[in-house]
């Protein structure tokens, strides 16, 4: 890829061999070993999977994008001006994407002439590239550095390398693909990256009428379906498997008690499944699960207190008019 300012560069942070303990075959040898079977969702971005994600934003029923994107349209000068524009910071979009809705803010920045690089973090490096092109085209002017990495790593490498204050987005309801002991850890830890005058903008899904949330997951187009198959895939691709796609079936169910979807994909006979990666194969038995994602629905209280506990102080709270999902500005304390 060729662009024609210097200025915006991709840096590959991700792990080269595939024998890392943070690899695709690492995940699939001990997740498929273990009962219940799982696989974990971060690998579900392969270019195939981030281009369906992208439809999956555009679904009717998947509310929490169209929430979201109310939330940043309607209050992006209250949000910036929270945080605080007048001196130059990088704006840090752990799991950046499509940037469909960071794009909002970006446009106001540009606008009010901020002094801001954006640096997307992303686990796909072609949408990353994707990315660069679209905003290169929006705005020829705007720096941005792109990381292709995994969360933490994309962090750690930006306090060693271009610290700068810092408003950290963590956006989609992102965070909501760890349970809530992981989501705490998860912001115990980039609490320790911050320093007092940087920020953390947290997009979280919040508890509704369950039949709505499930329908979410459950779109009757099969865009989610198969999104969570192209994992079956991606493995098939990249591990030299044998998974029968047409012998999986999606299934997504909300658990009111612990507050999170889970999805699934469940082996529709008996069947064995060849990973020759792996040299290994794989026994399902009818109607037996890999659990593949889980999509935590928070509560306020229940962020405040977890915020509370990692350190930080809930300077603001951005919601949408239906109250579905929140933008919470998090502080250092
Ligand atoms: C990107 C993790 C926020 O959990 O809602 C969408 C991914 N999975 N439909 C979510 C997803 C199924 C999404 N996140």
């Amino acid at each position: 890829m060729t662009l024609p300012t210097t200025q915006n560069t991709l840096h590959h942070l991700l792990p080269q061999a595939p024998t890392h303990e943070n690899s695709l075959a690492q995940d699939v040898m001990q997740g498929l070993s273990q009962s219940p079977k799982k696989l974990s969702s971060k690998f579900f971005y392969d270019a195939k999977g981030s281009q369906l994600f992208q439809q999956i934003m555009q679904l009717p029923e998947y509310y929490l994008t169209k929430l979201e994107h109310q939330i940043l349209d309607r209050q992006r000068k209250e949000i910036l001006f929270a945080f605080g524009t007048q001196t130059p910071f990088q704006l840090v979009d752990l799991g950046a994407g499509d940037a469909y809705k960071t794009k909002l803010l970006l446009a106001e920045l540009v606008a009010t002439q901020a002094q801001v690089q954006y640096v997307p973090v992303d686990i796909s490096e072609d949408q990353l590239n994707l990315l660069l092109e679209d905003l290169h085209h929006r705005w020829p002017h705007l720096p941005v550095t792109a990381l292709a990495a995994e969360y933490f790593q994309g962090l750690e490498w930006l306090n060693l390398h271009l610290r700068q204050r810092k408003l950290v987005l963590f956006l989609g309801s992102n965070i909501g693909n760890f349970d809530l002991p992981e989501a705490k850890e998860f912001l115990c830890t980039l609490r320790q990256s911050l320093h007092p005058h940087d920020a953390l903008l947290v997009g979280l899904d919040l508890r509704k009428d369950p039949e709505k949330m499930r329908r979410a997951y459950a779109d009757a187009a099969g865009v989610t379906s198969a999104f969570n198959l192209n994992l079956l895939h991606r493995i098939n691709k990249e591990l030299k498997a044998n998974f029968d796609l047409d012998q999986f079936q999606h299934f997504a169910e909300y658990d009111p008690l612990e507050g999170t979807m889970r999805s699934f994909l469940i082996s529709k006979t008996a069947q064995e499944v060849t990973i020759e990666a792996l040299d290994q194969t794989f026994q399902f038995e009818a109607w037996e699960a890999i659990h593949t994602e889980n999509s935590y629905k928070f509560s306020l209280r229940q962020v405040e207190e977890m915020a509370r506990d990692c350190g930080f102080q809930v300077q603001d709270v951005f919601t949408d008019t239906s109250h579905g999902f929140a933008d919470v500005l998090l502080r250092p304390v």
